[in-house]
């Protein structure tokens, strides 16, 4: 387990300059975390070089971008996009004329799946296949990367790559269920875990959200031996998550949404960077609080921790912007909904029983249960009914203040090498934006 480890200051060290290298591990979507880190990045007047995960193919093969798709990422990102398909996971492949995972469950059915069983030589065999192609790319991509590094410059490579769910009919709706479904529509995702399919989807996780880490460490060796040659410094980041300190009662409170099964991949996340950290490789995994993105959006009710952001922008000295947030928060709000009946909602929500039993740091990730996934999903719907627009809702803005935020604590967090996993909480990420609005 873990040590817990929070920041409790804010990081000042200055490593990056103009002429620098960020890579981007990952590719780049509109709400995603990484846009905070890419600011900065930009702000110090790095290059910025990225990758692509490919594209699928209608036979389901994985292609690099097409020139089209290539010159739009690039004007995303404002930099580089090395073209060669880093998709990670195994769900697509397999051995030369085999089934790949995908292939072997198209049968499963909601009513079949927690029974039917998987051959796991095979996915083994699968399993060794995907990280072959993976690696593979992987170096190929380094090596074009080391050409764009010139001597003397320090290299910023920020992991952002987590997901895993493989496209299989049946579990889109089996996922529905689980982190969706309340009453009649609950799932157990304890079910899900000791199902064949569970364990081959955590399996994948793993590969996506933690490995790729290692492989990206590994592939990199020559250039960071290189850097570190001529002078310079070489970092790695990664977006993590166990949970976040919030402002429950006044206090900071550490609590956690429920069921993540990511979870298991997040932990081994972390043992690379502390694997990393041992072997002299500055790696750190940042856990982050909950915020919506494309990736988060399918668990509903993680956005609710997001709310006491606000009291935490003026527990921690917030002035005319952190007053300026609660304006705009208020006014996303329905004719006569006061904002302050919604934190007292927040409130009253996570000091329940059901809520507060799951605020156990030894047994993370826990199960969901039925009480849970009534009381979490209920009060999501509600409070998102009290909007004036469901399309523009509280929880978007204050997303966009955690991003905001995290970029330069993880920034110069990095720069100043504090430890391998550090939790950014809300007390933190309120006195930077604070700090940054002055
Ligand atoms: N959203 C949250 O609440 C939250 C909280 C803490 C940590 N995080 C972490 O932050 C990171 C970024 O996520 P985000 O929420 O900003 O969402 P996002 O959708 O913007 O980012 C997801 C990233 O994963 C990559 N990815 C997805 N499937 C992949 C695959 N098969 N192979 C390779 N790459 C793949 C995408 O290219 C993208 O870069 C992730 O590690 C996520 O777990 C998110």
């Amino acid at each position: 387990m873990t040590e817990y480890k929070a920041l409790r200051h804010i990081p000042q060290a200055n490593l990056f300059r103009q002429g620098d290298v960020f890579v981007l591990f990952g590719e780049l979507f509109g709400r995603g975390y990484v846009n905070g880190l890419i600011d900065e990045a930009r702000a110090a007047g790095m290059t910025i070089l990225g990758i692509t995960v490919g594209r699928r193919n209608d036979d389901g093969t994985l292609r690099a971008l097409t020139p089209e798709e290539h010159a739009e990422a690039e004007a995303k990102l404002g930099g580089r996009i090395i073209n060669v398909p880093l998709m990670a996971g195994f769900d697509m492949d397999a051995p030369p004329g085999e089934q790949n995972p995908t292939e072997m469950l198209s049968g499963i059915t909601l009513k079949s799946w927690q029974d039917d069983k998987l051959d796991w030589t095979k996915i083994e065999a699968c399993r060794t296949a995907g990280v072959q192609r993976f690696t593979q790319s992987a170096q190929e991509v380094m090596a074009e990367i080391d050409k764009l590094i010139p001597d003397g410059a320090n290299v910023f490579f920020a992991h952002t790559m987590a997901g895993g769910i493989p496209k299989i009919k049946a579990f889109l709706a089996i996922a529905n269920r689980i982190y969706k479904g309340r009453g009649d529509r609950f799932m157990s995702s304890r079910a899900l875990l000791d199902s064949d399919l569970g364990k081959l989807i955590l399996m994948n996780f793993d590969e996506v959200s933690a490995n790729t880490l290692k492989y990206l460490i590994d592939a990199s060796a020559g250039i960071r031996a290189r850097v570190e040659a001529k002078g310079g410094q070489v970092r790695y980041t990664a977006y993590g998550y166990h949970g976040t300190e919030i402002l429950i009662g006044d206090e900071y409170v550490w609590q956690t949404y429920t069921n993540y099964t990511q979870g298991y991949a997040k932990m081994r996340l972390e043992s690379i960077a502390e694997a990393a950290w041992a072997q002299g490789v500055t790696a750190t995994v940042f856990n982050c609080p909950e915020i919506r993105t494309n990736s988060s959006d399918i668990f509903v009710g993680v956005e609710l921790s997001l709310f006491p952001l606000l009291l935490a922008l003026k527990k921690e000295g917030g002035g005319a912007w952190a007053q300026e947030q609660w304006d705009i928060c208020q006014n996303l709000l329905g004719e006569g909904v006061s904002l302050q009946s919604i934190l007292d909602k927040l409130e009253t929500y996570l000091q329940t029983a059901t809520s507060a039993s799951f605020r156990n740091f030894d047994a993370w990730p826990m199960d969901n249960t039925p009480e849970l996934a009534d009381l979490m999903i209920g009060t999501s719907d509600e409070i998102t009914s009290l909007h004036k627009d469901k399309k523009a809702l509280i929880t978007d803005h204050l997303s966009a203040l955690v991003l905001e935020g995290t970029g330069p604590l993880m920034f110069h967090g990095a720069a100043e090498k504090i430890a391998p996993v550090l939790w950014l909480n809300h007390d933190i990420i309120a006195r930077q934006l604070n700090a940054l609005h002055q």
